[in-house]
């Protein structure tokens, strides 16, 4: 067990768990966009670790950048996307695939496709490691799945709780 501030976590997912499922969506995006060079566009700061593991899988041409978004505060999501660092690129005709940590309600995904929508690229494809479908809210579809989770708050492996945690190789859940 764990402590991050006043709150303990239990393990939950392993590192090695964690490297199957990236692998596989690695295979995934390869056997589909070898033939071109997709833009991938870590989500930041959670995306990091995935991003890192997932590009060291891909063994085609590709791009790698980053943006930055915020709508969680403490263990809930908020309404409200806040934050945007970053893309300045053009991205006409490109394939961009978003690489997220987890997607929750889904609102941070949604902003993140209204963005670009206006840049005329030619595929939008969402990766995320992890997905709590009971929580998403969104019909938008999500294009390659890690690993489904309950809804319950996790931190590790990017993942944080008000700034801690993000450097655990492995994955815990808040202990009820
Ligand atoms: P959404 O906008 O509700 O889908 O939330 C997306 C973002 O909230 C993710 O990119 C994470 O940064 C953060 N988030 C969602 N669930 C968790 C969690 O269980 N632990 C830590 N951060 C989370
Ligand atoms: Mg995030």
């Amino acid at each position: 067990m764990i402590q991050l501030h006043d709150k303990q976590f239990v393990p939950f997912i392993s590192a090695k768990e964690i490297d199957l499922a990236i692998a596989k969506m690695a295979a995934q995006i390869t056997a589909d966009f070898s033939d071109e060079i997709p833009l991938f566009i870590g989500v930041l700061n959670g995306a990091f670790m995935v991003v890192s593991d997932l590009m060291k899988r891909y063994d085609s041409p590709c791009e790698v950048s980053f943006v930055k978004m915020a709508s969680y505060e403490g263990t809930s999501s908020t309404e409200e996307v806040k934050q945007l660092i970053g893309l300045n690129q053009d991205l006409t005709g490109r394939t961009v695939i978003v690489i997220e940590d987890i997607v929750d309600t889904g609102i941070t995904l949604v902003a993140l496709k209204a963005l670009f929508e206006s840049k005329n690229v030619k595929h939008f494809k969402v990766a995320t490691l992890f997905f709590k479908p009971e929580a998403y809210t969104k019909e938008l579809p999500i294009d390659y799945v890690g690993i489904r989770i309950p809804n319950k708050f996790i931190v590790g492996y990017g993942l944080d709780y008000d700034g801690l945690g993000r450097n655990l190789p492995e994955v815990y859940q808040l202990k009820d």
